[in-house]
């Protein structure tokens, strides 16, 4: 079953994941808040994302760099020079616009990547009018899109809110190789906010102008770019991809490792399609056919990717979503960080004995976004049972377990409920709740993705066993207390 995002947003504010921010004071477009639920299951999908990333190399680090940096940053980096949006004003109500989504909305056709002439030229050809007041748009034009920041008591230094984590993991590299005993390949990862002007947020946390990003640079020695020690492992292994070529027949096919290693992608590159596609299908638990990666062309890349798949999820309320990316940055990067601030980022590869400048292969993932994925892709509404069910996965969900006691007037049942309560919460996220009918618990339970609600009654003060109500099935089973703990963890 199917629901719109609108309904999605109503559902996620009125259960305390996510709402606007400053909402008391009517909101801010593109500034969203995690409520209690929304801050755990956030929580739970950056440990996942840690878990899983920093443990595929044991010369994978996470760092935490600031998050306002230096002007030369991005001067080196590209980003005041390149990182614009397309932009049209309306002539007559001066409302802006996204010129290539205000287009793409128009004409139902990617446009992503056109340059302002060819985008004025379709608003043209296409008589795209102003969505508000029916009025003629003005020429695109391009609008960088970071946040710059007047610093010190009279403003006089300019620096920038970071637009991406990256560069903090590309301005520390050549301390951070020293530190680690100079060692390549070597990951940096950074989990944290990242901030960009959007000329039109929307669609709830999936286009914010301050978001969360979880990244992962790999620097690597370049002449190794056609190998990786565990390719053998996964060469077999079936990757959902949507090539340029597929685009025609609008059709995501499934593909080796070994076939687009043979249609020219390099091996170090699709070793790590792979282990993305098994974090999307094994840890966050999407179904194959919700996932794809979606191959950029030249125009669509981003200005510093030599090769660029996107990773998208089938949302049921918006259809395929950029979630993240692979990006082969090559030493775009280091070797912009090098020109303008003299520093060397030349290296050595102590096994081979090669000088270089280290290339980058980076893993980027939008948290919000995926965030938002979990919730769409486990929401739905459930008539039979007359409340909304949130279906997420064990490892995400806010409270795994829940305990009621079956009324609240008799102490007895209060104090063993209070007894297994506390039992549990050692090992497991739980609440416990002895507010309004079971019934109203149990639905309260389900929306907010609680996986066992576990109810002692009066049974239990005669045999020691409790009523363990499985979230998915609403099948209840009576299980001993001495083996509850055992239950739950053989159950996830
Ligand atoms: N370091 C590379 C980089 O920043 P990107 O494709 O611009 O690449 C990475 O951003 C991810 O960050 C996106 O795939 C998306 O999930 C997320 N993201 C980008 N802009 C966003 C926005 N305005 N709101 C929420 N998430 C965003």
């Amino acid at each position: 079953m199917t629901h719109t995002s609108q309904e999605l947003a109503t559902f996620c504010k009125q259960k305390g994941f996510i709402y606007r921010s400053s909402e008391i004071y009517g909101g801010l477009a593109g500034f969203y808040d995690y409520g209690h639920l929304g801050t755990s299951l956030k929580h739970n999908f950056q440990n996942a994302w840690r878990g899983y990333f920093l443990s595929l190399h044991d010369n994978f680090h996470e760092i935490e760099g600031s998050e306002i940096m230096h002007e030369n940053v991005f001067k080196a980096s590209g980003h005041l020079e390149n990182f614009v949006d397309p932009i049209t004003k309306c002539s007559e109500c001066q409302v802006n616009y996204r010129a290539d989504h205000l287009i793409e909305g128009a004409i139902k056709k990617r446009v992503e990547g056109l340059s302002p002439e060819q985008l004025s030229n379709l608003i043209e050809e296409h008589k795209i009018k102003c969505p508000h007041c029916k009025s003629d748009l003005m020429p695109v034009e391009v609008m960088n899109m970071m946040f710059p920041v007047q610093l010190g008591v009279d403003g006089s230094q300019r620096a920038y809110l970071r637009p991406e984590t990256a560069q903090s993991p590309f301005v520390n590299f050549k301390l951070q190789f020293e530190l680690l005993r100079k060692k390549i390949p070597m990951g940096l990862a950074m989990v944290g906010r990242a901030y960009r002007n959007e000329i039109s947020p929307r669609s709830l946390t999936l286009r914010q102008r301050a978001f969360t990003q979880a990244e992962l640079q790999i620097f690597f020695n370049p002449s190794k770019v056609n190998e990786h020690p565990d390719f053998e492992k996964v060469k077999n292994y079936p990757l959902q991809v949507m090539l340029q070529e597929d685009r025609e027949s609008n059709m995501v096919v499934e593909r080796s490792v070994t076939e687009l290693v043979e249609r020219g992608l390099p091996k170090f590159y699709v070793y790590h399609l792979a282990v993305i596609q098994k974090f999307y299908l094994e840890v966050l638990k999407i179904p194959k056919e919700k996932f794809r990666f979606y191959e950029l062309d030249d125009k669509e890349k981003a200005f510093y990717n030599k090769n660029h798949f996107d990773i998208e999820i089938d949302l049921n309320s918006q259809g395929f979503t950029e979630m993240g990316g692979l990006h082969y940055r090559t030493d775009h990067d280091l070797k912009g960080h090098q020109e303008v601030s003299k520093e060397k980022m030349e290296v050595v590869d102590e096994t081979t004995g090669e000088k270089f400048i280290p290339h980058v292969l980076e893993l980027s993932f939008g948290v919000d976004r995926n965030v938002y994925a979990l919730l769409d892709l486990n929401y739905h509404k459930d008539e039979q049972r007359g409340n909304d069910v949130l279906a997420l996965p064990s490892e995400f969900t806010p409270f795994y377990c829940a305990v009621f006691p079956l009324v609240k007037n008799k102490d007895n049942v209060v104090g063993k409920a209070h007894e297994v309560y506390d039992l549990v919460r050692k090992e497991f996220s739980c609440f416990y709740d002895q507010t309004a009918s079971v019934g109203r618990r149990y639905a309260r339970a389900d929306e907010n993705g609680t996986k066992y609600c576990i109810t002692i009654d009066f049974e239990t003060l005669e045999d020691e066993s409790v009523t363990v109500r499985d979230r998915d099935t609403t099948e209840q089973k009576r299980i001993k207390i001495k083996e509850l703990l055992h239950y739950l963890r053989e159950n996830k």
